[in-house]
């Protein structure tokens, strides 16, 4: 490709409507950075690459405009990024089954399957997914409840647990890094249609956090029990989830996606237990270093 500069982004940079907003250059623990391809004076492609702080690793996003795919800038603008990053950690991608063109690339530069989200959807507002709803019963000890007028906040120590031990499965987790992360991810969360399962205790065993129109016009419930080890987890995860599902129902809220890994015992169970309608299956893909690109092939 002639021409073709790759660079950070500079102040009155005109960004191609099919291209994401340009995320600006952060330091620190949320560090990140930004590059965009530039042929011929126009913004044909960008990359950013981000540290998730609380688990020493990278997500990659790379987009090129449809007219200039499959030149090789997608490749440099990977390339230009990964440069940027610390070599001691890895530098990983999401490839959702609705976006093939993500795990071709990805595909291409070289990777390997961390996890796999298996991302059931279901409707709440059908006889199907109400009477699913009904079904799952906190065993006995156990009551579920919206989170409501109550700070969201509750939910963080629970939060937190299950956060570092899903995420032990895939390498170090900085603990003390984990409430940054609360906070920027609690901000998408309503406390209205997200519930929590509490023991005789009144210690919350379980969670359903819901995130309204997270993406691509989907709802999110992220639902994991506090500890792995939790007794009858799936069934006081199923009855949590329940909960929420029964709030979604009412608002008639649709495409409700079930996010979670499948290194937890219990999501796998609730989530092969939904009358699902569809779902969007997501590997997290671990990406080679650029000078593997020749090898290519996904493990
Ligand atoms: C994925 C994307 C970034 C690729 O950009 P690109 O500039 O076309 O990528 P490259 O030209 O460097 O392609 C490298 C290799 O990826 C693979 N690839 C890329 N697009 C492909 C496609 N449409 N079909 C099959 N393989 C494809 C090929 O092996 C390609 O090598 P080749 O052209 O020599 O066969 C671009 O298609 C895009 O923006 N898609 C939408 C957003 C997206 O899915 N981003 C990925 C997030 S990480």
């Amino acid at each position: 490709m002639t021409n073709l500069r790759i660079r950070a982004v500079e102040a009155g940079d005109l960004i191609p409507v099919d291209l994401p907003a340009p995320r600006p250059d952060v330091d620190g623990a949320r560090w990140r950075r930004t590059r965009v391809a530039v042929a011929d004076g126009q913004i044909v492609g960008i990359a950013s690459v981000a540290l998730s702080a609380a688990t020493d690793s990278y997500f990659c996003e790379v987009e090129v405009v449809p007219g200039h795919r499959r030149r090789g800038i997608g490749t440099q603008l990977y390339a230009a990024v990964h440069r940027l990053t610390d070599p001691r950690f890895p530098v990983l991608a999401r490839a959702m089954d609705s976006f093939p063109l993500r795990r071709r690339f990805a595909e291409a530069l070289g990777c390997s399957v961390v996890t796999r989200c298996p991302a059931p959807w279901i409707d709440p507002p059908t006889p199907a997914a109400e009477s699913w709803a009904t079904g799952q019963q906190a065993p006995a000890g156990y009551r579920t409840t919206v989170i409501g007028d109550r700070p969201l906040a509750i939910v963080k120590d629970a939060w937190a647990s299950s956060f570092a031990w899903v995420h032990r499965a895939f390498g170090a987790v900085h603990i003390d890094r984990i409430p940054q992360m609360w906070d920027q991810y609690s901000k998408g969360v309503d406390p209205a249609a997200s519930a929590v399962a509490v023991d005789r205790n009144q210690t919350i065993v379980a969670f359903s956090l819901v995130s309204p129109d997270a993406w691509d016009g989907r709802t999110f419930i992220v639902a994991e029990t506090a500890h792995p080890d939790q007794a009858h987890g799936t069934q006081v995860l199923g009855a949590t989830v329940a909960t929420s599902v029964t709030v979604l129902a009412r608002r008639g809220t649709r495409r409700v996606q079930l996010e979670g890994h499948t290194t937890d015992r219990h999501t796998p169970d609730v989530m092969r237990s939904l009358p699902a309608v569809g779902s969007d299956p997501m590997d997290i893909l671990r990406l080679e270093p650029p000078p593997a690109v020749s090898r290519g092939g996904c493990r």
